[in-house]
């Protein structure tokens, strides 16, 4: 985080806007200690920001659903951040593990639903220690809820190379993704621009491996666009690069930006964990305050550093810290459009 923060406001610096930073330490090292991950009046609290900056949440002695459903979930729920923008793309100076000829030029953006879905918590267990227990969850797909995301899918596809994936599994999920695929239909008519596919989610992961470079948007629901998003980053060559947006589009509070990567617990406090998801998080949080120059200049600071750099951490192959890239990375900041000696 704090490298991070160091380069956002670095960049936003350059346009001359101060960004003021205020701190939260929101996390599962407070719940152990207190008995809960975030204050009671903690959402209250963060309606007044402009964003959110959030670093990744997690530690294996507390249970993830804990931790995620004490402070993530709800954060993006309460503001209604119902559309999570997650762009991932090759990049020059990163191997894939896919051969290049497969690869190709890849640049993706999932959009995937924010706020509702299979994430519920409608459901329960019973006859726990019985053989008959049981555990059932159950999805929760609205009208307004599919066609907001899904418009939010075309309007990103309009703006891009115009072709729209839509992620599906209506052979096995018989109530919520046949009215999914209906709701992307009906939105498809007011998109004629946009060519519009419809894939099981299971033959979209083999094709994000097989045929890459064809996929342009993907649209999908909360577990499909969490699955999609990690599969994308790992074929751009890996989960510590991709950033996400959590977009409040209805204006209803902050948006919030954060990687998609989680808590890494096998590397974290070894100083080693790949800095640029966060640092692309915070350049999108720049775009959407307004500050698009600023946003460029952090994306191209991240190329030149992969492109004409050895510093890289050991996710890509290389042997920095943290440290040393955010460090090389400042060093590379620089305004958009123009060169540095
Ligand atoms: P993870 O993303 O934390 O880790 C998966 C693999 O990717 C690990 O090998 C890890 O070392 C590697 N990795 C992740 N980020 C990296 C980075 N920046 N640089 C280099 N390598 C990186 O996923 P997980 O293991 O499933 O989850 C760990 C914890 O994080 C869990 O508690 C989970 O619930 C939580 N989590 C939190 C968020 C969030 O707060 N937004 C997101 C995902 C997972
Ligand atoms: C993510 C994460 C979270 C999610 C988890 C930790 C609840 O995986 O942001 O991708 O699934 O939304
Ligand atoms: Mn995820």
């Amino acid at each position: 985080m704090e490298p991070a923060q160091t380069l956002v406001s670095a960049a936003a610096a350059q346009e001359g806007v101060q960004l003021r930073w205020q701190q939260r330490n929101w996390s599962c090292d407070r719940y152990v200690a207190q008995g809960a991950m975030m204050p009671e009046d903690a959402l209250e609290d963060l309606e007044a920001f402009d964003a959110i900056f959030l670093g990744a949440v997690g530690r294996p002695d507390v249970p993830d659903h804990i931790s995620l459903w004490g402070m993530l979930i709800p954060i993006r729920r309460r503001f209604h951040q119902y559309v999570n923008l997650r762009p991932v793309r090759s990049f020059a100076g990163i191997a894939s593990p896919l051969r290049p000829e497969v690869l190709g030029t890849f640049d993706v953006l999932v959009v995937r639903e924010n706020v509702e879905g299979e994430y519920s918590e409608v459901g329960g267990r019973v006859y726990s220690g019985r053989p008959e227990e049981l555990a059932i969850q159950e999805s929760v797909f609205t009208r307004a809820g599919v066609e907001r995301v899904v418009r939010a899918g075309f309007d990103a596809a309009a703006g891009r190379r115009g072709v729209l994936t839509s992620a599906t599994k209506s052979n096995g999920l018989v109530h919520s993704m046949p009215f999914w695929d209906e709701i992307v239909a009906e939105v498809a008519e007011e998109h004629p621009g946009v060519e519009v596919a419809s894939m099981h989610i299971d033959a979209l992961a083999a094709a994000c491996v097989s045929r890459p470079s064809t996929l342009d948007v993907i649209v999908g629901s909360n577990l499909f666009g969490d699955i999609m998003s990690d599969l994308t980053a790992a074929v751009a060559g890996s989960l510590g690069i991709a950033p996400s947006a959590n977009l409040s589009l209805g204006g209803d509070g902050p948006s919030m930006f954060e990687p998609v990567h989680g808590s890494a617990p096998d590397i974290a406090g070894k100083g080693v964990a790949n800095p640029i998801g966060q640092v692309w998080s915070g350049a999108l949080m720049l775009r959407d305050l307004g500050l698009e120059r600023a946003h460029d200049t952090l994306l191209s600071a991240i190329e030149q550093l992969l492109s004409s750099t050895d510093v890289r951490t050991a996710d890509l192959g290389g042997s920095a810290s943290t440290e040393e890239v955010a460090s090389t990375l400042e060093s590379l900041l620089a305004p958009a459009g123009t060169s540095r000696s």
